[in-house]
């Protein structure tokens, strides 16, 4: 999946790029301190000029809210949760020129340790755009484990998707990802390569990238694959792009998915 976070003015061509180099996911945010959700939309629209059918795009953007936005948030700060959900959603389906996104995603919970009453009155807000097609999958980002079981457990219509960011330092996120694993629900991982830095100059993974003849960063990313995850790129780099794709054409061994997974632990 190409991420379009800190991508900026150049938000536009990049994702143009990613798409004509293969990408066909796109994760984008309603969120300006991060990310330029409305280029994400320019760019859809330059790609369908070309041919490149919506249907044939899978489009994921995310619910933040205020405490992860600035003045500009794209729905009345004022307003009641289920209002801003709302609003949030119609503003990002008119930035991406759609009437439905394929996943929409609580950018982060509002408690911290368990899920709390505004967690749970966003969660039945984005239900509703669920029921009414506006989203085809929902889910949420920067979730604990404890958070994901209550949501797993207590919400009417369960995340479909994950969206964490990914330290080797706590097995690749092992306690969320096997409660994804139990509830079918899709693990993203972001940072992957920015959050494990010491990892991708480890001989663990150096040996396995000369065995195989590739980068460290396609070890990590084609890991990631190998062991359930979905994993997110946000580079800027056309030779990147494929690289990063080509790595699902590579094939770690059992004995060196174990060294890499347990690499920190
Ligand atoms: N939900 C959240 O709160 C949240 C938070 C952060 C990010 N995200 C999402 O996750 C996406 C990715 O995040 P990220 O940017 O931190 O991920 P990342 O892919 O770990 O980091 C991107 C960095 O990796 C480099 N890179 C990528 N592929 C490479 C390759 N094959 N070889 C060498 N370097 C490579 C890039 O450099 P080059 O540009 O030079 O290739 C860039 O510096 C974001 O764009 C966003 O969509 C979500």
């Amino acid at each position: 999946m190409y991420g379009t976070a800190w991508k900026k003015d150049a938000t536009t061509s990049l994702v143009e790029l990613a798409v004509q180099t293969g990408f066909k996911a796109i994760d984008t945010a309603n969120q300006l301190i991060h990310y330029q959700e409305a280029l994400v939309g320019d760019a859809l629209l330059t790609l369908q000029k070309k041919g490149v059918a919506r249907e044939h795009l899978f489009l994921q953007t995310k619910f933040t809210p205020t405490n992860g936005q600035d003045h500009r948030t794209p729905y009345d700060a004022t307003a009641n949760l289920t209002t801003q959900v709302t609003q949030s959603m119609d503003s990002s389906l008119k930035h991406l020129h759609t009437d439905y996104v394929d996943s929409y995603v609580l950018h982060g919970p509002y408690s911290r340790g368990g899920l709390g009453e505004e967690d749970w009155e966003v969660w039945k807000a984005i239900e509703a755009l669920y029921r009414s097609g506006k989203t085809k999958m929902i889910g949420i980002s920067n979730v604990t484990a404890t958070q994901l079981n209550q949501l797993c457990t207590k919400a009417v219509t369960k995340p479909m998707v994950v969206q964490n960011r990914c330290y080797a330092s706590t097995g690749w996120d092992k306690e969320v990802r096997q409660i994804c694993d139990a509830n079918h629900v899709v693990y993203q991982g972001f940072s992957l390569l920015t959050a494990n830095i010491h990892i991708m100059n480890s001989p663990v993974v150096q040996n396995i990238a000369k065995r195989l003849g590739c980068t460290a960063a396609q070890v990590i990313f084609r890991f990631a694959s190998q062991i359930g995850m979905l994993p997110l790129t946000g580079t800027s780099n056309t030779q990147h792009m494929k690289e990063d794709l080509e790595s699902d054409k590579l094939q770690l061994t059992p004995q060196e998915l174990g060294q890499v997974e347990t690499i920190s632990l």
